[in-house]
């Protein structure tokens, strides 16, 4: 499983905590020099310290930013693409489940802010620099919960998804779920289309489920469904067993040439029929260009 990854600069979010946190530390491990992108401080000190343990010689660097805010997205991914000449693996895998709808300042709903957009906007700020440094790679941390999914260009802020309280979506873990869900497709469709836009280019995109992990994920979603999880993730994957597949697709080089493709465990698979919608695909970057205010 573990490549030589000596000299390879990675940008990856979400590591300081669950399977971004064990990959990180794992690619660190065969000698990549890791960029995190966190939030909060005092989580940020202790991974990147975890980091130096890992690897004492490499200059591991963080940035911190609110993923979930637009103008923290561009600023963050300006940053990096400035100070960094090279980039050879961006993960993007920074993500949360809110049991209740929240609206961010931009006015976005968060789920979709947090785990689609900041995909979005975090790539498009640095793949000129993943394009110079090819063969490069994009690796976008999806989730089996896009199956029940089904995206509403109406309502991509979920406005409506969560009136009427639970109803029908209860089946599906409630409301929150049914938005993280979509999160999780758009996740799927925004991977394809960016392979397909980078096509000849030397970058690949991929993304995919790491399975059911027990991490603080959902954690302070809420309520029920913070239990529900919590009484779940006893008969959960380890973050070890959970990080396989991100590490897998940031370093395989059994996948140097392979984009566009879904994994879990390792393998390609098929996702749902929406997740496989190349039109649906289109019409997803350009209306999260438009609501970044970027050129599609
Ligand atoms: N666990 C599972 O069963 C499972 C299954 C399928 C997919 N996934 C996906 O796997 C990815 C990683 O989740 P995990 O299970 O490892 O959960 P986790 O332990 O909760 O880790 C989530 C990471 O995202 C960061 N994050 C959350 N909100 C952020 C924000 N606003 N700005 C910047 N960073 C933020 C967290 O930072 P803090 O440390 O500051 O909180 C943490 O580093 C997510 O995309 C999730 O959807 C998880």
């Amino acid at each position: 499983m573990n490549q030589d990854m000596q000299g390879k600069v990675i940008v990856i979010t979400g590591a300081t905590s669950g399977i971004g946190q064990v990959a990180a530390e794992s690619l660190a491990g065969t000698g990549a020099r890791i960029i995190q992108v966190a939030r909060d401080r005092q989580r940020g000190d202790v991974a990147i310290q975890r980091l130096h343990s890992c690897a004492p010689y490499a200059r591991h660097t963080i940035y911190y930013a609110d993923l979930s805010r637009l103008s923290e997205m561009k600023r963050v991914a300006s940053e990096i693409a400035a100070a960094e000449p090279r980039i050879d693996v961006l993960i993007n895998n920074a993500g949360a489940l809110f049991g209740s709808r929240q609206v961010t300042e931009d006015g976005l709903e968060r789920t979709f802010a947090l785990n689609h957009l900041s995909y979005f906007v975090v790539t498009h700020g640095l793949l000129d620099r993943l394009k110079a440094s090819a063969p490069s790679r994009v690796v976008n941390t999806a989730s089996d919960a896009h199956e029940s999914a089904k995206l509403d260009f109406d309502d991509l802020q979920s406005e409506n998804a969560y009136r009427g309280g639970f109803g029908k979506s209860l089946r599906y873990g409630g409301p929150g779920f049914k938005v993280y869900g979509r999160s999780k497709l758009c996740n799927i469709l925004f991977t394809r289309e960016l392979a397909r836009r980078v096509q000849g280019t030397g970058v690949t995109a991929n993304c995919l489920h790491p399975g059911f992990v027990a991490t603080r994920f959902g954690d302070r979603s809420g309520g029920f469904m913070s239990f529900g999880l919590a009484v779940g993730k006893r008969f959960a994957l380890s973050p070890q067993k959970g990080a396989e597949t991100l590490i897998y697709l940031a370093s395989s080089p059994e996948v140097a040439g392979v984009s566009g493709e879904y994994f879990y465990k390792c393998r390609p698979i098929t996702p749902s029929r929406e997740a496989q919608d190349d039109a649906a695909a289109q019409r997803l970057w350009v209306e999260s260009a438009k609501i970044a205010g970027i050129a599609s």
